[in-house]
């Protein structure tokens, strides 16, 4: 069965399609990263826009490939940038006779980790992007359970803050990991951030005010790259430990763009021996792909979505 995927949720317009959730046919990304750059965060209007430019050209060169499914990211991310992916989706499915699924961007952001990867479960999963900070109990690729979450910034939007604050470019990440390559992490002390009554949830507001007083004494700023990123990790190792005690975990997949950090890597291998699985780059970031893929697993097991199927901004807890 062969899966257009489409990702529109913030400022990626990525098309995939995806032969039985694994095979990658074909994958395209056009990013609107150069607009944003100028404001230090996405510009949600500007990223509609240029999504409306290049959805149409992006789908015909996919559309050269048989199409048997269509899903689509409808939740979360930013409204316009959504409707524009959705819409687009709601087309296709009507004028190629074709079924819809609406797939959750956070939820796909794990089965990247799974597609080149044994499927060990139960597994714990984290999602680490620039929206979203999660942490999964997973019993298969579409039965996730929540056990923590960030109660302010996400992990990559504190990346993306500290960046700036250090002058470096939109989006950080990058910035800041190839930084603290030079830097000391031990030479200056920063806060793990705790979430009183709620061991499992994490918070990085305080690094970041922390960094940000850090940054007045004047440190080496490959120093302070250095230990914010090594805080800002021990936060997830902590919780990884503590989930870890119970539950009898087979492995652990990471999804989301921050897995593009190599130190990541070596923390998480460093710290635990059970089998581990990131996603391979192409798949960390926004993608169309990790969407196709989780998209045929649903469509299996619960069929397709009403073509009026709607947009929601907002990442549901409850699910
Ligand atoms: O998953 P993603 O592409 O989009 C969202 O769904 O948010 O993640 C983007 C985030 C940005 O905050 C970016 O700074 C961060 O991932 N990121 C990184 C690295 N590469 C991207 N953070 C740390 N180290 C990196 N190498
Ligand atoms: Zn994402």
């Amino acid at each position: 069965m062969n899966v257009l995927g489409i990702e529109t949720t913030c400022d990626e317009t990525a098309i995939a399609v995806v032969r039985d959730g694994v095979e990658i046919l074909h994958q395209a990304v056009a990013s609107s990263a150069d607009l944003h750059q100028l404001f230090g965060g996405v510009f949600p209007e500007l990223a509609s826009r240029r999504h409306i430019e290049v959805i149409g050209p992006l789908l015909r060169e996919a559309l050269a490939f048989p199409i048997d499914l269509i899903a689509v990211a409808h939740t979360p991310g930013l409204v316009g940038s959504l409707l524009v992916g959705l819409q687009a989706a709601q087309g296709l499915s009507l004028a190629l006779d074709k079924p819809l699924v609406g797939v959750n961007h956070v939820e796909a952001h794990l089965y990247a980790a799974m597609m080149e990867a044994p499927r060990l479960f139960p597994a714990l999963g984290w999602v680490v992007s620039g929206g979203h900070t999660l942490l999964y109990r997973m019993e298969g690729p579409t039965r996730l359970h929540l056990l923590g979450t960030t109660v302010d910034d996400a992990i990559g939007e504190a990346f993306d803050k500290v960046a700036s604050l250090l002058g470096l470019p939109y989006p950080g990440g990058p910035h800041v990991e190839r930084l603290a390559r030079q830097g000391n992490p031990a030479s200056i002390a920063l806060p793990i951030g705790k979430v009183r009554g709620s061991p499992l949830d994490l918070s990085y507001s305080g690094l970041k005010t922390a960094v940000q007083y850090a940054l007045a004494k004047n440190p080496a700023p490959s120093d302070l790259a250095a230990a914010f990123q090594e805080a800002a990790f021990e936060a997830l190792v902590t919780r990884t430990r503590l989930a870890l005690a119970e539950g009898g975990y087979q492995a652990i997949y990471l999804g989301g763009g921050v897995t593009a950090n190599a130190r990541l890597k070596e923390r998480f291998a460093q710290a635990f021996t059970l089998p581990i699985f990131f996603p391979p780059i192409a798949l960390a970031l926004d993608n169309g792909a990790m969407i196709a893929g989780l998209g045929y697993h649903l469509y299996r097991e619960r069929g397709a979505d009403p073509l009026d199927l709607e947009a929601r901004p907002r990442y549901n807890f409850g699910l």
